[in-house]
C-alpha cells in the first residue's frame, strides 16, 4: 500500500490566481483541467500531491469593475470567486487549497515577505511615469502600443498615463543570478520558444520595477507607507506562499517553509511569462526563500481559428461548454487536440468528432462489443487466461507492456496530447485484432482457448488504457473500471492512494477472480445542437 509518509515524494503545483472581473472563461478553465490532470497523475503515482488555485482579487481592474456595476468590491470578489468553484466543481478539479487574495492570513504572509524584501534594501521609492494597461495590470513601454497608446493584449483597452511617486523593487540587482538560475535550470521554463522569449527580455537589461500604487483602496497598505497600496501583482504572486499554509496554521513564512516549498511547478498562459519567470524568482531570492523549478507557458485557445475576445463576441464559455458536454468531454477535447505548448483551437464540430470517434467509438463500443461477448462465450467471467502466457510479442501485450512508462513520461513532459494518442493506439489496435480474430467465428468453430485469450488481451488493454486517462477523463474511466469489476472511482483521491501504480500502469492485471459488471455504455455519443 502507498501511503503519505516523509519519505514520499511530493508535488506542488499552481495555477495562475485568476482575476475576479468576471466569471471564469475558457483561458482559465484550460490552465486549471492541465493542472489537474498533472495533479491526478501525480496522486496515482502515489506522490504527495499540493494542488493550489484560487484568486486575485484586488488591484484597479477590480476596483473599477465593482464600481461599475455599483457593487463593494468585497461583495463583487466573493460572488465572482464563488462562480470559480462552481465551475471547477462542474468540471472535476481536485485542488487542495484555493487562496483569494483578500483573505487576512493572506495579508499576514504579504506583510512579511514585504518586510524580509525591504530589509535586504530591496524596495527603494522613486518617480514612476509610463503608459498603464488597467487590463493587464502591467506597465507598458511606448513602443509596444498600438496607435492610441492602445494594449496589444486588450486592442479595445487604451493604456493611461501615470506620473507617481511609488516603491520600487531591485530587479536590477538579481540580473546575474537569474540568468545563472536559466543556465543550470534550462528547463526553469518551458516549452523551449518560451524560455528563449524570457533569455531575449532578460538579456536587454532589468529595469527595477514599481510595486506600489498610490489612489487605489482596492489592496493592502504599503508597510511603511499606509497611503500607497502594493501592487496587485505583488501582492498576488506571494498568494502562491499563502496557499501552502495548513487551515489551522499561524499564517507566518516559516510555516510556509514548513511544507511544501519549493513549488514544483507554475502553470500559466504565455502573456504572464514576465511575472513568473523573471520577476518571481527575484522576489524569492531577494525574501531568502527557495525558487520554483518549473513554469510552464501554455499556448492560447482560439475559436473558429478567430483570437477569443469579448469584442469580437466569440468567447466561449465553459459553464455552458460542461453543462451541455459534460466534464470529461472538455477536458479530453483540449489536451487531445492541442498541444499544449502551442496555440490552438476550438470547432465545435471538430469537438463533437473528436469525442465520438475517440470516446464514444474506439473506447466505449470496444468495450461494450467486448463485455458482451464475454457474457455470451465465457459465462459473463474474466477469460480464463493468464497474462504470463501470452507471448510479449502479442500485438496488444506488445503495446501494453511498454505504454504505462512512455505514458508517465508524457504527463511528466506535459505533452498531454501525446499521452492521449499513445493510449488511443492501443484502444485502436484492439479494435482492429478483435476483428481480425473474430472471436464468434473462433467460438463456432468451438476454439474455446483462443476465444478465451482474444477477449482477455482486449479486456485487459482497455482497463490499461482506462487506467492511463483517468488524470483526462475520470469519469469514464471509473464507469470502465467498474464494468470490469475493480470498485475504484477515480474522483475519490482516498481509494487512489490504496491503488498501487506499479501494478495498474501495467498490462497483465486483470485476473480471473474479478466479477465482471453489466455492459453499460460508458460515452453517450454526442449530437450537434445550435453551436454554442
Ligand atoms: N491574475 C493574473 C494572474 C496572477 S498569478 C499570481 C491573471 N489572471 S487572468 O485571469 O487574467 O488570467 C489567467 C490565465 O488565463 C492566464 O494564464 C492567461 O494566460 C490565461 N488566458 C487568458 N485568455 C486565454 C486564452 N484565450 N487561451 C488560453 N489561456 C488564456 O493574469
Amino acid at each position: 500500500m502507498i501511503s503519505a509518509s516523509k519519505t514520499t515524494e511530493k508535488f506542488a503545483l499552481t495555477t495562475p490566481l485568476y482575476y475576479v472581473n468576471d466569471l471564469p472563461h475558457i483561458g482559465s478553465a484550460y490552465t486549471t483541467i492541465a493542472a489537474d490532470i498533472l495533479a491526478r497523475f501525480a496522486r496515482l503515482q502515489g506522490k504527495s500531491v499540493m494542488f493550489v488555485t484560487g484568486t486575485d482579487e484586488h488591484g484597479q481592474k477590480i476596483q473599477r469593475t465593482a464600481e461599475s456595476k455599483g457593487r463593494s468590491p468585497q461583495a463583487y470578489c466573493n460572488e465572482i470567486a464563488a462562480g470559480f468553484v462552481a465551475l471547477w466543481e462542474k468540471l472535476d478539479i481536485q485542488y487542495d487549497s484555493f487562496i483569494r487574495t483578500t483573505s487576512t492570513k493572506h495579508e499576514a504572509i504579504v506583510k512579511e515577505f514585504f518586510q524580509r524584501v525591504w530589509d535586504q534594501g530591496d524596495i527603494y521609492k522613486s518617480r514612476q511615469q509610463g503608459w498603464y494597461c488597467i487590463a493587464c495590470e502591467e506597465f507598458k513601454e511606448e513602443r509596444e502600443l498600438l496607435d492610441g497608446h492602445r494594449c496589444p493584449i486588450h486592442t479595445n483597452k487604451q493604456a493611461e498615463w501615470r506620473d507617481e511617486e511609488n516603491y520600487f523593487f531591485r530587479l536590477s540587482r538579481y540580473q546575474s543570478q537569474l540568468e545563472e538560475l536559466y543556465q543550470q535550470h534550462p528547463d526553469f521554463i518551458q516549452p523551449e520558444s518560451r524560455r528563449n522569449e524570457v533569455l531575449n527580455f532578460v538579456s536587454q537589461g532589468l529595469q527595477d520595477f514599481s510595486i506600489s500604487r498610490v489612489n487605489l483602496d482596492w489592496g493592502f497598505p504599503i508597510p511603511v507607507d499606509p497611503k500607497q497600496t502594493i501592487y496587485v501583482w505583488f501582492d498576488a504572486l506571494v498568494g502562491y506562499l499563502t496557499a501552502l499554509l495548513n487551515p489551522d496554521d499561524e499564517p507566518n513564512l516559516e510555516n510556509v517553509l514548513s511544507q511544501w516549498l519549493p513549488i514544483n511547478l507554475h502553470l500559466i498562459g504565455k502573456d504572464i511569462l514576465r511575472f513568473h519567470a523573471v520577476y518571481w524568482p527575484a522576489m524569492l531570492m531577494s525574501a531568502r526563500l527557495p525558487i520554483s523549478h518549473k513554469v510552464f507557458g501554455h499556448g492560447f485557445l482560439t475559436k473558429d481559428g478567430q483570437k477569443m475576445g469579448k469584442s469580437l463576441g466569440n468567447t466561449l464559455d465553459p459553464i455552458a461548454l460542461v453543462e451541455r458536454y459534460g466534464a470529461d468531454a472538455v477536458r479530453y477535447y483540449f489536451f487531445k487536440e492541442i498541444e499544449f505548448g502551442k496555440d490552438g483551437d476550438f470547432n465545435e464540430t471538430r469537438f463533437i468528432n473528436v469525442l465520438n470517434a475517440d470516446l464514444a467509438n474506439d473506447l466505449g463500443n470496444l468495450l461494450n462489443r467486448t463485455l458482451n461477448m464475454v457474457k455470451k462465450y465465457c459465462n459473463g467471467n474474466v477469460p480464463d487466461c493468464s497474462s504470463d502466457d501470452i507471448p510479449a510479442d502479442h500485438p496488444l501485450k506488445a503495446i501494453g507492456l511498454t505504454l504505462g512508462e512512455k505514458v508517465a513520461h508524457n504527463y511528466e513532459a506535459l505533452a498531454f496530447n501525446q499521452a492521449c494518442d499513445a493510449i488511443l493506439s492501443l484502444v485502436r489496435a484492439g479494435n482492429k485484432f478483435i476483428d481480425e480474430q473474430a472471436p464468434w467465428t473462433l467460438y463456432k468453430q468451438g476454439q474455446q482457448q483462443q476465444v478465451e485469450q482474444v477477449l482477455y488481451t482486449v479486456l485487459e488493454s482497455i482497463r490499461l488504457a482506462a487506467y492511463l486517462l483517468s488524470p483526462i477523463i475520470p469519469n469514464v474511466s471509473s464507469k470502465i473500471y467498474q464494468q470490469l469489476g475493480f470498485s475504484i472511482n477515480f474522483n475519490e483521491k482516498s481509494q487512489i492512494v490504496v491503488t498501487p501504480f506499479n501494478s495498474h500502469a501495467k498490462w497483465g492485471l486483470l485476473s480471473v477472480n474479478e466479477k465482471l459488471g453489466t455492459p453499460k455504455p460508458v460515452f453517450q455519443r454526442l449530437e450537434l445542437l445550435q453551436a454554442i
